[in-house]
Parts: C-alpha cells; sequence; structure tokens
C-alpha cells in the first residue's frame, strides 16, 4: 500500500553510483589514479560495523579503493590522532572517514578536527561546517545532502517553503537546516526541548525528521500532503526503526521515505560522489 507515496532512496542511490562509477572511469583514464577512501572505525557498534561494511562495498561497486582501519573500543585520541595524521600526509589517500558514534573517552570535536580538511569526505570538519553555513557548500555532512538530492530528484522546489526539523544533531539537524537555508528555504529546527512539538510539525511542507526516536511522528502531526523524510534510525533485535510511524503518516503525507531504504542508501552514495570530488580537487591541487 501507499507505493506511490514512497521515497525510493535505493533507486536514487543506483543513480547516482552509476553516475560516480562512470565518472571514476573517466578521472582514473585521465590522471592515472584511484580514488581511495580510508575509514576508521571504533569499537563493536554493531550498527557502525554494517555502516563502514556498506561503504566499503559501495566503494567496490563505483571503482574507488577502500582502506579500512579497526581499532578495539579502548584506543587512544593520541593513536587516532596520529593516523589522521599519516592519513593527511598520504598522497594515495583522497578521503577520509571516522564513523560515529566514538567511544566516550574519545572526543569527537577533536577528532573531526583532526581529519585534514581537504580530505574531509564527510563534511564534519569545523573548516566545511563553516563553509556551508556562509553559503560556500563544499564536503558537507552526506545525510542532509542526501535529502536535498532527493528533493531536486522529486523536481521539488524548497525556495519559500516551510520546513520543519526536528532533532539538532551535528550531522543531521544543523547541518539540514544550513543547506535549506542557503536554498531560501524557511527553515524551524525542533528538538528534545520543544514544547508542543505538534503545533510545530503540523505547520510543515516538508518535514525532516532525525531524533532516533522510534514511531515519534504519527499522522496527527502532519499536515495533508506534506513531504515526510525519515531520517531517524532505531536498532532493536537486529531490525532498524524509523522515527515515523509509517502506516499512520502514509495516508496524510504526499511522499514519505521508509526507513529502511529511503536516505540511508543515498547518504553511501553521496560519500562516493565526495571522495571523487577529494580526488579531483587533491590531484589539480584546487582548494576549493
Ligand atoms: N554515524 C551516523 N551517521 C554518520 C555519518 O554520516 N558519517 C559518519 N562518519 N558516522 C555516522
Amino acid at each position: 500500500m501507499y507505493e506511490e507515496k514512497i521515497i525510493d532512496g535505493k533507486a536514487l542511490a543506483v543513480k547516482i553510483e552509476e553516475q560516480v562509477k562512470s565518472d571514476v572511469a573517466a578521472f582514473k583514464a585521465r590522471t592515472g589514479v584511484t580514488p581511495m577512501l580510508a575509514t576508521i572505525l571504533v569499537g563493536e557498534h554493531p550498527p557502525s560495523k554494517l555502516y563502514v561494511k556498506l561503504k566499503h562495498w559501495a566503494c567496490r561497486r563505483v571503482g574507488i579503493k577502500g582502506e579500512d582501519h579497526k581499532f578495539p573500543e579502548e584506543t587512544s585520541l593520541e593513536t587516532i590522532l596520529s593516523l589522521l595524521g599519516e592519513l593527511a600526509a598520504r598522497k594515495d589517500i583522497h578521503g577520509i572517514l571516522v564513523q560515529l558514534p566514538l567511544p566516550k573517552h574519545l572526543d569527537e570535536r577533536t577528532v573531526m578536527s583532526a581529519i585534514d580538511p581537504a580530505k574531509d569526505v564527510d563534511g564534519f570538519h569545523p573548516l566545511n561546517m563553516g563553509r556551508m553555513l556562509i553559503g560556500k557548500e563544499r564536503f558537507v555532512p552526506c545525510t542532509p545532502r542526501g535529502v536535498i538530492l532527493a528533493l531536486e530528484d522529486m523536481g521539488v522546489e524548497v525556495k519559500g517553503k516551510n520546513v520543519v526539523i526536528v532533532g539538532h544533531s551535528n550531522v543531521v539537524g544543523k547541518p539540514m537546516a544550513a543547506m535549506l537555508i542557503n536554498r531560501n528555504a524557511t527553515v524551524e529546527v525542533c528538538h528534545v526541548f520543544t514544547e508542543d512539538l505538534r503545533q510545530h510539525t503540523s505547520q510543515a511542507d516538508i518535514l525532516i525528521v532525525a531524533t532516533g526516536v522510534r514511531g515519534l511522528i504519527k499522522a496527527d502531526m502532519v499536515r495533508q500532503g506534506a513531504i515526510v523524510f525519515d531520517v531517524g534510525i532505531t536498532w532493536l533485535n537486529d531490525t532498524v526503526y524509523g522515527d515515523v510511524d509509517f502506516d499512520s503518516v502514509a495516508p496524510v503525507a504526499s511522499r514519505l521515505s521508509p526507513v529502511p531504504g529511503g536516505v540511508g542508501p543515498i547518504t553511501i552514495a553521496v560519500l562516493m560522489q565526495h571522495t571523487l570530488l577529494a580526488a579531483g580537487m587533491q590531484v589539480t591541487n584546487d582548494t576549493g
């Protein structure tokens, strides 16, 4: 049911990856360089292990090389910073990704700041975040970029639209807001301290939810005809759930991204785009 309303993230991801694959082949032929992504995973968080594996599979699909750095939970900050220094210096590595969340003893901001901004394909370095905030987007966080691409693919013009974002994380909510403001949407950001969430969400032309609270959004919180992006992920007994109660909201929304199979696959395709972009910039000494 409601198949015509579903935002098919897998299909869009396939389309993006096909383009990246052909661009990577052309890039290799032109420069003799194969783009390479290094990933860093610390600890045993099962979803993170899966995400990193999916990222390496995507690399293989599009012809990008992958280097997988795995560390035990108790790894010191110095070890990670030292690896980030080595990866920054290596000419054969073009993209660096540190999978989040990190174990508690590793300060995320310190680690993100130690990634070479020219190789920061995840867009979490303060320089890339700052560029995005002033409208000079280069490497931006892959998940909100995926939502923008899905909107473009659907032919939705965000300029002047009321967009409500639920969740104010550095990974999704805040960069999503900046990217939509850059495109002249009217943006409201709600979060865990927002009073009367429903009053806000029910005004949205486009509702983007990224809280990690399973089933938070129900039909009475959604305006008739709204476009709804479910960017939330909750793992429970090896099953993944979104933030939107799909069965409740599907009759009300005009379009709805499911979990799984919505924004997730697009995020990984964007990472491939960014790795190729980084390789191109490094080969031509383009600092952006
Ligand atoms: N954890 C959840 N989302 C992301 C992401 O986009 N990048 C990284 N590195 N870690 C994540």
